[in-house]
């Protein structure tokens, strides 16, 4: 049995396996550039950041109606469940879906088909976080705040993602205030690519209550010393850094530094179907690897629900905990 956890940094549209990928091209009629699901695999051997971006965005293509965005959610909560995620808070990129065409309600009703049903068919309860592409405008970004209105009791809180160098958070601060008026959760990307200074831009002036990824704060004692005070939860995405080279191997990834630090850890899949795995899969590679002692993942695995926004159902998250500290570890991992 795996170990319970909660995912808190996972872009649906990173789910997207190239069977499934193929499957939904065929249904819409659209075609793809690569021969086969083998030619696609091919293709994922990123540089950085953008070279996975322009894939991702690429890919994105085939997902067209309601159905598409449930079979992609449905697929992704099965094999979340079968490695021991017991919550997932679940981003979304509508602006790379309204600019072709696809409106936000396909997106959010095709997502609630399968999020709506996810405890029943998975015993996965979930959240929905509207990321802004940080690319793109403040003006598009505020847009599509709007154009989420109708489906706010869908969405508990907003993110910002995509191309993080040059991009600070602070172009965001009036959406953010605008989220946070409506009651909106706040989490950024930062200290991915960029720099720490975009960590405390974010958390200063876009008041965010996670930092996602955040691995560049270890350049800033400073910093590292007011998240470890401030208990601000990092969402670190470990294979995710290898193959966008945010470290060089995975030996490299300084997880075992920053549990020392007493920085609030958790460990993330991203993007699992372009980076080599799921939360689990995460969770055995960090085990195996950096040789992390059942401790540090139990830690880890209480992070991850004591870091999910579990405020409106407290029972759930004291449940959650409850498993997480009843569990004997195996030698299979995670
Ligand atoms: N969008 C999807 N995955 C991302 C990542 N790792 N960083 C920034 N934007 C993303
Ligand atoms: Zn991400």
């Amino acid at each position: 049995m795996p170990l319970p956890k909660a995912e808190l940094h996972l872009h649906i549209e990173g789910t997207l396996e190239p069977e499934l990928a193929f499957e939904l091209a065929a249904r819409n009629g659209v075609t793809l550039p690569y021969a086969d699901t083998d030619a696609l695999r091919e293709a994922y051997r990123f540089e950085d950041l953008q070279s996975f971006l322009d894939l991702y965005y690429e890919l994105m293509a085939v997902l067209r109606t309601e159905q598409d965005f449930a079979d992609l959610a449905d697929a992704y909560l099965a094999r979340a469940a079968a490695q021991g995620v017991r919550h997932a808070e679940i981003f979304f990129d509508p602006q790379a879906h309204l600019a072709r065409g696809v409106a936000m309600g396909t997106v959010v009703e095709g997502l609630w088909r399968a999020l709506g049903s996810s405890e029943a068919r998975h015993g996965v309860s979930t959240r929905l976080i509207m990321c802004f592409l940080r690319d793109e405008s403040a003006e598009s970004a505020l847009a599509t705040l709007q154009a989420a209105r109708p489906y706010l009791d869908r969405i508990t809180g907003v993110g910002l993602d995509s191309a993080e160098v040059g991009h600070p958070p602070v172009k965001f601060r009036e959406v953010y205030e605008a989220a946070a008026a409506l009651g909106l959760r706040r989490v950024a990307h930062a200290g991915e690519e960029g720099p720490p200074e975009y960590i405390t831009e974010a958390l200063d002036v876009l008041g965010v209550e996670r930092v996602d990824h955040g691995l560049r704060c270890m350049e800033d004692p400073a910093l590292v010393e007011r998240l470890v005070r401030e208990r601000v939860p990092l969402t670190l995405c470990p294979l995710s850094n290898v193959r966008l080279r945010a470290v060089d191997t995975l030996a490299d990834h300084p997880l075992p530094a920053m549990l020392d630090a007493g920085l609030l850890c958790t460990v993330n899949s991203d993007d699992p179907a372009y980076f080599g795995g799921y939360a689990g899969d995460n969770f055995a590679a960090v085990r195996e690897t950096l040789h992390l002692g059942e401790d540090r993942l139990r830690e880890l695995a209480r992070n991850s629900f004591l870091a999910s926004f579990l405020e409106d159902d407290e029972e759930r998250r004291a449940r959650y905990l409850a498993e997480v500290d009843a569990y004997e570890f195996g030698d299979a991992v995670s």
